[in-house]
């Protein structure tokens, strides 16, 4: 059978790369559309035999670079977000909404078989974030171009390669206190990124369309729950501080002067709202592929090198006598 070809958007990410690997290992070619070939080219080259990934560096606005990419698509896959806005572009409204327009009218003209968009959990809840509304905004004009694409919803998504768990452990380590927000009581459902991606594979493999599936792991756990996990994993105590709304909030607009800022006031507005499954949509268990992988016993595979000691404090360098 001709391998199906998969144009991804996003593709360089942690989700993104992850899905490389499951797709060419299951006789799927990708293309893989980055603004920097230059600077991620080398390594997602990697993911892939030759001969099934094709990575074209292009501006993902160039509607001419598009069009031609997708004559040659079956399914299109988009997981391009961002966490902050940066700049005249790189706004929610332009990456969160005008993008997946754009992308799902393009899957419409060409009449692919899929068109599969990663949105995020808890957006309908949160409305006083711009990141979320825009992220609503996006899933609503998915559905007028073409209204048979499929929207994954995910909690936090974590792995070796994420954003969070490495970040956060490096935080824990580096300062003596740690802050947390709305006493912490936030809740989440973190699901691991290769259960995200089988989720993904899934839906390709068995044609589910037409739906927005909430992904979520298999624990609820508060924000607390989380940090403290990740401090016992790494043998880390520090004193967790409830910090009062609007000093995050200063400290937040200070942050977001940093080209890559850790915290932001819409972050802020975001934390506010529980990001678990919420019984209005179908999940990723109801559609055939519930995550198994627990957040402690995935993290502890990865987190000995925020340990003192590094590699050296793991069970396998452990004296026998
Ligand atoms: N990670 C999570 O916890 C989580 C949770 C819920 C939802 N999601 C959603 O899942 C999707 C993928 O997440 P991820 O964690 O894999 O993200 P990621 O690691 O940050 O990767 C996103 C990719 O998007 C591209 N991108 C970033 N900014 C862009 C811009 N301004 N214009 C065009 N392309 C841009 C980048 O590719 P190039 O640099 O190669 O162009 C990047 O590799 C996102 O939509 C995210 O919102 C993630």
């Amino acid at each position: 059978m001709k391998a199906k070809n998969c144009l991804i958007f996003g593709g360089t990410g942690q989700i993104g790369t992850s899905l490389i690997r499951k797709l060419v290992k299951n006789n799927y070619k990708v293309t893989v559309v980055t603004r920097n070939l230059h600077q991620k080219g080398n390594f997602v080259k990697t993911q892939a035999n030759a001969g099934y990934i094709d990575i074209v560096e292009a501006n993902p606005f160039d509607e001419e670079v598009l069009n031609k990419l997708f004559q040659k698509a079956d399914i299109c896959i988009n997981l391009v977000g961002i966490l902050y806005e940066s700049g005249k572009n790189n706004t929610f409204k332009n990456i969160h909404t005008n993008f997946p327009d754009v992308l799902s009218k393009l899957a419409n003209l060409h009449n692919l078989e899929q068109f599969i968009h990663v949105s995020a959990l808890g957006i309908d809840e949160a409305e006083t974030s711009v990141y979320a509304k825009s992220k609503v905004e996006g899933e609503k004009k998915i559905k007028e171009n073409f209204p048979r694409a499929l929207i994954l919803r995910p909690s936090i998504v974590y792995s070796v390669d994420d954003n969070f768990t490495t970040l956060f452990m490096t935080l824990i380590n580096r300062l003596p206190i740690f802050p947390i927000y709305y006493n912490g009581a936030t809740k989440f459902m973190p699901i691991h990124c290769s259960d995200l991606t089988d989720i993904i594979q899934h839906s390709i493999e068995k044609e589910i369309n037409s739906k927005i599936v909430q992904c979520v792991g298999p624990e609820t756990l508060t924000f607390k729950e989380l940090v403290q996990t990740l401090m016992n994993l790494i043998d880390k105590k520090r004193l967790l501080i409830p910090m009062p709304l609007f000093f995050a909030k200063i400290i937040a607009s200070a942050m977001e002067i940093l080209p890559k800022p850790l915290l932001t006031r819409d972050q802020l507005n975001l934390l506010n709202f529980d990001n678990i499954s919420s019984g209005s949509y179908d999940t990723n268990s109801s559609i055939g592929v519930p995550s198994k992988k627990l957040f402690s016993e995935e993290v502890k595979k990865y987190c000995y090198m925020w340990r003192d000691g590094g590699q050296f404090s793991t069970e396998r360098y452990e004296s026998s006598e």
